[in-house]
């Protein structure tokens, strides 16, 4: 039946489902060559051991360095691992590299023949870190970004992960060109920034939602560390640092807060012992419901 609209092949009315298939381009190979030139360079990803296994991998970035980003790269892992996933930590700040020792793993990271084998915690947490396969731990590391890079493209790709749900990837901290390279290696499917309310916040969650942008990843939420302190008498909250901006912009970039967590002595402690996986879980609930 015509309507008068086949024949010219070029006006179909708008409720005729053959309108949508209109293009500037007849050809639709064409057109599809052309869509593919647009796009921009992938940059190549490192690819996974052929026994491993990772759903999931989420960046932990930072403005700078001790503002706690081992800590809730761990306490992250902790937390999920408690609630039933499988997690791993890849430990990608290779110039400080803290997370065997927060674990207290000091056994050297063995291998097979399908590659290098990751430490396991006493949770069940699987960890790969410089510190692992280094001979002397306090060797200087004073590595340039290639060989950094090169590293934790080994830690992906030439360790066996064996069915993470979860894998946290404590990145080098700051959200310069060491961090990007790092994000641009591994196939990072979110980020999590860990902030302190003696930085200026505001500018450090701008660099990183920059930095997802580029990689087009979400950011998946922040993390505030040493926010407050608790009386240890009446457990009150005492905000040292003044009042936290961390809702404003978290609100203004449409992040979720994930933790707040408060300056204890206990971190400090527990990660000097190597027992960081004591540490009460609670401050990472929120976190935990977000991330699943
Ligand atoms: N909330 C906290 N309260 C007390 N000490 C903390 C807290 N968070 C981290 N620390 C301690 O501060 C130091 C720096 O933390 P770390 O996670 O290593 O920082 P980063 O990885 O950002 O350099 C570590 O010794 C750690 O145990
Ligand atoms: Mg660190
Ligand atoms: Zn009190």
């Amino acid at each position: 039946m015509s309507n008068g609209y086949e024949e010219s092949g070029l006006h179909y009315r708008s409720d005729d489902p053959r309108s949508q298939k209109q293009d500037d381009v007849p050809n639709p190979e064409l057109r599809d060559r052309l869509k593919a030139k647009k796009k921009p360079p992938v940059p190549e990803k490192a690819p996974l051991n052929e026994m491993s296994t990772v759903r999931k991998v989420i960046g932990v970035v930072s403005g700078k360095g001790g503002v706690g980003k081992s800590f809730t790269s761990s306490m992250l892992a902790v937390a999920m691992q408690k609630a039933g996933y499988r997690c791993a930590i890849l430990d990608a700040d290779v110039t400080g590299p803290s997370i065997p020792k927060a674990f207290g793993l000091k056994e050297k990271a063995m291998g097979d023949d399908y590659g290098i084998l990751p430490s396991v915690t006493s949770t069940g947490i699987q960890v790969m870190s410089l510190n692992l396969i280094l001979e002397n731990e306090t060797d200087p590391v004073v590595w340039r970004g290639p060989v950094i890079s090169g590293t934790v493209k080994q830690f992906w790709s030439e360790v066996v992960w064996s069915d993470v749900d979860y894998m946290f990837v404590d990145m080098p901290p700051g959200t310069g060109d060491v961090a990007l390279t790092v994000f641009q290696d591994l196939p990072i499917d979110g980020i999590v920034i860990v902030t302190s309310p003696q930085e200026l916040v505001s500018m450090i969650v701008e660099k990183a939602v920059n930095m997802a942008g580029l990689m087009k990843v979400p950011i998946l939420g922040l993390v505030e560390n040493m926010s407050y302190i608790e009386c240890p008498d009446c457990g009150k909250r005492i905000e040292v640092f003044g009042k936290s901006h961390v809702d404003e912009i978290a609100e203004k970039y449409m992040i979720p807060v994930l933790a707040r967590v408060p300056i204890s002595q206990e971190i400090a402690t527990l990660s000097d012992e190597g027992k960081i996986e004591q540490f009460d879980a609670k401050y990472f609930e929120e976190a935990v419901k977000v991330l699943k």
